[in-house]
């Protein structure tokens, strides 16, 4: 593995039972940059994910973070590896009870041993980033979808991490709020610098985000390549993958114009 890449899967195979899941994962995965793992509901993505964070361990291959193989790794030492990932699964998982503020504050109160002080500051510089300023004092119950993801974005960044692990990040919201969860992705991927890796079903949006997209099919990665070579490929499978999920893609004229003036509004 050389320093190009932050994380990667060598010959990953996994079963559940007599189930075959994956069947020989090889995936590089560039440090710095965003990869998105796209493919068919059930083929194994989230299931891929869980392996870089040492929450599934694979039958065979290798799982390398930073030169770490994870699956080799356990107690403390797999704890403190976790501890340079941020994670943000579907539902935000946002505490109920707690403030936007003490919400984002977490992680610094539990892992850190900042003071009051510098948890303020450090979070309000991430509302002001996110466009969230203002909204400190609020309950996760008076948010919207995509302020919720903000929050839980917030939230994964603030131990600094080098990784980002994003799963379905959009699911439960409208196409115009997808697009601003992911155009904020994409600002702060660029501006932090971290890695990040995002399972996501919201093609053709991702591919505006992603320096490389690979497709899992069969338990294999089929293809990882940028967004215009996958478009480009000759594979029969990965030309129908594309075409059925950009090909007919119903867009009502609503959706449409709200994309419109997003795009004005120099958005992708
Ligand atoms: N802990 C587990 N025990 C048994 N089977 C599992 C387990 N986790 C996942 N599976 C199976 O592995 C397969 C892949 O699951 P996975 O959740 O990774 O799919 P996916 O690609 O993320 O799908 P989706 O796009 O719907 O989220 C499924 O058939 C699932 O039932
Ligand atoms: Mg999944």
């Amino acid at each position: 593995m050389t320093d190009e890449y932050c994380i990667e899967l060598a010959g990953v195979e996994k079963s559940f039972g007599a189930q075959r899941v994956l069947k020989g994962v090889d995936l590089p995965i560039r440090r710095g940059l965003t990869t998105v793992i796209v493919g068919e509901s059930g083929q194994g993505k989230s299931v891929l994910l869980k392996h870089i964070l040492g929450l599934v361990r694979p039958d065979a291959g290798r799982v390398l973070v930073g030169g770490t193989d994870v699956a080799r790794i356990k107690g403390r030492r797999l704890k403190e590896l976790r501890t340079r990932f941020g994670v943000l699964f579907q539902s935000a998982a946002l505490f109920d009870s707690l403030s936007v503020f003490e919400n984002i504050a977490l992680p610094l109160r539990e892992r850190t041993a900042m003071g009051e002080r510098q948890i303020h500051d450090k979070v309000a510089a991430t509302l002001g980033m996110l466009d969230l300023g203002g909204s400190e004092d609020k309950y996760p119950a008076q948010l919207s979808g995509g302020m919720k993801k903000r929050v839980g974005l917030a939230r994964a960044l603030q131990l600094d991490p080098e990784i980002l692990l994003f799963d379905e990040p959009t699911t439960g919201l409208d196409p115009v709020k997808s697009r601003e969860v992911y155009q904020i992705f994409h600002d702060t991927q660029k501006r932090l610098g971290y890695t990040s890796v995002i399972v996501s079903h919201d093609i053709p949006k991702i591919f505006n985000l992603a320096d490389y997209v690979a497709l899992l099919h069969d338990g294999k990665i089929r293809i990882c390549a940028t967004s215009e070579e996958m478009q480009r490929s000759e594979d029969p499978l990965v030309k129908a993958f594309i075409s059925r999920v950009m090909g007919n893609i119903y867009v009502s004229d609503i959706e449409s114009r709200l994309l419109r003036d997003q795009d004005d509004r120099g958005r992708f």
